[in-house]
């Protein structure tokens, strides 16, 4: 009998039962050891994600948006300064650098990317470097939905201004360009282990990665009060521990990320495959980067009604992001935007959805999606 149940656009039920005993045996490990916080479950993960990146450092911390909060600051980057960055990500992404008393300058995507464009960056650093708005510091590009970002431009324009390269890495662990991953490009990137991420805790989680060891110093002071020894602050800082029960969960994780992110892959395959040549603008990958598909977002004109067809036919999908930061109440109409308005950042918000994709998702549910958009498809509009 064909399985008709409700198609998640993430499953973190399923994900928990693929390593449901391995994930059991951490976790009480942790709970009979009576170390709650810090010490070598903490110690153990952040090797292993470091190596996993590519970077000597990893300092793990209590969420994505808390790792960014402590690469701006160990990066230097507070009031007075201004930090390049994108409209279309996650909140979370201009919040921290208003958190560390920065100002966000939002600058356009490319387009085919969804990711910070690389001219609209040159432009925005010619304005801003003539103007007065702040000390022009940082661009932070964020690999949105798993597609790197454009980073070897990126760099050069940075390397031409003077600007230090952060990288919001939380929806893109394990991508990489050239060879490389992500997060191992800039001065620092940051990751986000929420539950839903490509690699996800059972609760909140976030990590730093660099090849500085000042800044790998300065990230462990920040996050723990600013302490060298126990109860002196040498920097004032704020308490953003990775908890040993993360790190553990986190760690059983790690080792299965690559074949999850292959999954991932061999999905948007499958569908890139169904979809070709039909009304729907499709991700591209783009030559020598692999892009590890935390979203497999696709664009029509008639999203909303997609989206009600498929929810008729028991298949979930979801929008990231259906408005740009720049017209959310919180933020409209007073954040810079050096290079101008942000129509490309405009018109994705209102064609994109995200189709389900996760690592667990099976080739007979993936093929009921791709029946039921391609009966969408077929309709009469
Ligand atoms: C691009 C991006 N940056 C930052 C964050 C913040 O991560 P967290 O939810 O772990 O604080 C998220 C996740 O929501 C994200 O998707």
């Amino acid at each position: 009998m064909s399985d008709t149940s409700f198609i998640l656009p993430s499953d973190l039920k399923a994900n928990y039962e693929a390593y449901k005993d391995e994930l059991r045996a951490a976790a009480l490990r942790v709970l009979d050891s009576g170390w709650y916080i810090g010490g070598k479950e903490v110690e153990a993960f952040e090797q292993a994600f470091a190596q996993f990146v590519g970077t000597p450092y990893a300092v793990g911390c209590a969420s994505g948006t808390d790792a960014l909060i402590l690469a701006l600051r160990a990066c230097g980057i507070g009031p007075g300064d201004v930090v390049i960055t994108v409209a279309h990500t996650a909140v979370a992404t201009v919040a921290a650098i208003e958190s560390v008393g920065a100002t966000p300058a939002l600058v356009d995507i490319d387009p085919e990317r969804f990711t910070l464009d690389p001219e609209c960056l040159r432009r925005a650093c010619r304005t801003l470097a003539a103007g007065h708005a702040g000390r022009l510091k940082a661009v932070l590009p964020v690999h949105l939905y798993g597609q790197p970002a454009d980073l070897p431009a990126i760099l050069a324009v940075a390397a031409e201004f003077g600007l230090v390269v952060l990288e919001d890495c939380a929806q893109a662990h394990g991508a990489r360009i050239a060879g490389r991953r992500v997060g191992a490009w800039g001065q620092a990137g940051t990751f986000s282990f929420y539950p839903t991420k490509n690699l996800g805790a059972l609760g909140d989680g976030g990590a730093v990665t660099s090849a500085d060891p000042a800044v790998a110093t300065q990230l462990r002071l920040l996050r723990e009060y600013g302490w060298k020894e126990r109860y002196i602050s040498h920097i004032a800082g704020m308490n953003s521990r990775l908890d040993p029960l993360q790190a553990a969960l986190l760690a059983v994780k790690l080792p299965h990320l690559e074949t999850e992110n292959r999954r991932r892959q061999a999905i948007a395959a499958r569908y890139t495959a169904a979809f070709t040549g039909s009304a729907l603008v499709l991700p591209r990958t783009f030559p020598g980067t692999e892009p590890v598909y935390h979203q497999y977002v696709v664009q029509h004109p008639r999203r909303e009604a997609l989206r009600l067809f498929l929810k008729e036919h028991q298949i979930g999908s979801l929008i990231h992001y259906p408005v740009p930061i720049h017209r959310q109440p919180a933020y409209q109409n007073r954040l810079p935007l050096p290079a101008g308005p942000l129509s490309r950042t405009e018109a994705a918000c209102e064609r994109i959805l995200s189709l389900p994709i996760h690592g667990q998702l099976t080739n007979e549910q993936c093929d009921r999606v791709i029946a039921a958009v391609n009966a969408w498809l077929a309709l009469p509009s």
